[in-house]
């Protein structure tokens, strides 16, 4: 007798699906052990793969794509700019799409900038803000001022001299032996949840990591302080950690005391993902920094861009001497590049996309903390915390308490099993794990942040497949 036919998940299709995609052969050195299956067209938050299936991205690639895939404006205006000027050299010529975006970029400080720089991503803008934090010491007549202080469980890019300012334990290990020790000091996370202690108020946190700043100052000689270094909201290294209200406030207090920069990272956090085009004006005291890196939602990924934002007094000590930026690539300022971003840029004040996100943002997280930490919600007993800001959100799960005995994931990482299950139901969210301790060994943390257009119906289509996409691991994985 045949045997009965076996009825296959949508989930399993795509599954087997994807193995076949992951086995095919590629000439491309890819950043995960599988070949990654290969996206042929998208439309908004929508994605199609080579076989034929639709994804939802919830996440915008890396928080990047913030107004979706295939804006017709954006593409609109790429049309017309590789028409007229594709490529200039900004060492011998300029180009309006360039000079109006830094106008535009400045301007958006309300004074906090005076000038601005161009780069093609955000790690080559935390390059140019090290480079042109040492060169504003270098023209002000304080060579001695040699080292930055940034924080343990950062990320600042993924070049020699960002990972050495950063401390992501994981990306770091192969590099270990030749990343800068010298100029790169690190002082404590401002991560409240995992690291406030328990007798201590929100006032006496921020108060212990002002002291432990100062104390580096006083370490390291004040005077040879270049800056302090921070991202605004903590991204890829502990997923989407804000610091306690005041901390900024302070961490600035010492760098002005001793007459050092205070730089911010937006990389991942600015351009409007926290719903104020700047995350410090919402998520860091209203504090503006003397430098500013930005990159992922300045070009929505429609081109490699970032940008490096100065104050008044940086620009000015530049401009006393050398006058021009010490610091070049050859496609800074790309006209093609500018030209998506002001168009990406115009997009987003057109359509009142931060109004969008100071909505959507709030819905995600009430459906989030009602699906996941609702006292009859099955992951409950997991999640550690639901955090974020406008269309950016953490989720962080905990596997140490006595419930983890009720799961055993085989050796492999929770974070990582929910990404690929939702991968398999059409939802691409990104899973990160060892953001949980110093040594960057435990944790599992999922982020969402989807596109600043987002609409109610795909926030509840996201929850729904995330959710459920969790409760099946947790199940499948019971001890
Ligand atoms: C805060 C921060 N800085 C720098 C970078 C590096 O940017 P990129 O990957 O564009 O080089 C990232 C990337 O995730 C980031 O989150």
């Amino acid at each position: 007798m045949a045997p009965a036919p076996t009825t296959i998940t949508d989930a399993e299709q795509n599954a087997q699906e994807t193995a076949k995609a992951a086995a095919r052969p590629t000439s491309i050195l890819h950043r995960t052990p599988w070949r990654p299956p290969v996206a042929t067209s998208a439309e908004g938050m929508y994605i199609y793969l080579e076989d034929g299936r639709k994804v939802l991205d919830a996440v915008g690639g890396a928080a990047v794509a913030c107004i979706g895939n295939g804006h017709p404006e954006v593409k609109k205006a790429l049309k017309e700019q590789v028409d007229k000027v594709s490529y200039v050299y900004n060492m011998q010529l300029s180009n309006e799409p360039a000079e109006e975006l830094a106008d535009f970029l400045v301007k958006t400080g309300n004074g906090a900038f005076e000038l601005c720089g161009f780069v093609s991503g955000g790690s080559e803008a935390m390059e140019g803000v090290i480079k042109l934090a040492r060169q504003y010491f270098y023209e002000t007549k304080q060579p001695q001022r040699t080292n930055f202080i940034a924080r343990q469980l950062s990320f600042h890019g993924n070049t020699l001299s960002t990972l050495s300012l950063a401390c992501h334990p994981g990306r770091r290990v192969p590099y270990e032996a030749v990343l800068n020790r010298e100029n790169f000091h690190h002082v404590s996370p401002a991560y409240a949840k995992r690291f406030q202690k328990p007798d201590e108020t929100e006032e006496q946190y921020v108060e212990r990591l002002r002291q432990e700043l100062e104390d580096k100052f006083l370490e390291l000689g004040p005077d040879t302080v270049i800056g302090f270094v921070a991202e605004t909201v903590v991204g890829a290294t502990t997923g989407v950690v804000s610091a306690p209200k005041g901390y900024f406030k302070a961490m600035k207090s010492v760098c002005d005391k001793y007459g050092a920069l205070f730089i911010l990272d937006e990389v991942m956090s600015g351009m409007g993902r926290m719903g104020t085009l700047h995350a410090w004006e919402s998520f860091g005291d209203g504090v503006a920094p003397d430098i500013q890196a930005v990159a992922k939602g300045l070009g929505g990924g429609y081109a490699s861009i970032g940008a490096v934002l100065m104050s008044k007094k940086v620009a000015e000590g530049i401009r006393g001497t050398g006058g021009i930026w010490k610091h070049g690539h050859t496609y800074q300022a790309h006209p093609l590049s500018c030209a998506a971003a002001l168009a990406v840029q115009k997009v987003i004040i057109s359509e009142s996309l931060l109004e969008n996100v100071r909505v959507q943002g709030p819905y995600l997280e009430s459906l989030l903390r009602e699906r996941l930490q609702s006292p009859n919600a099955p992951a409950a007993p997991f999640v550690f915390d639901v955090r974020g800001g406008g269309a950016w959100w953490g989720i962080e799960f905990d596997f140490t308490s006595p419930e983890a005995a009720r799961v055993d994931f085989r050796g492999q990482a929770f974070a990582m099993l929910v990404q690929a299950r939702c991968l398999e139901k059409n939802l691409i969210v990104m899973g990160m794990t060892g953001g949980s301790n110093l040594e960057g060994t435990v944790g599992d943390h999922l982020m969402l942040s989807p596109a600043y257009n987002v609409t109610k119906e795909q926030v509840e289509q996201i929850v729904d497949i995330f959710v459920e996409s969790i409760e099946e691991i947790l199940k499948e994985y019971a001890a």
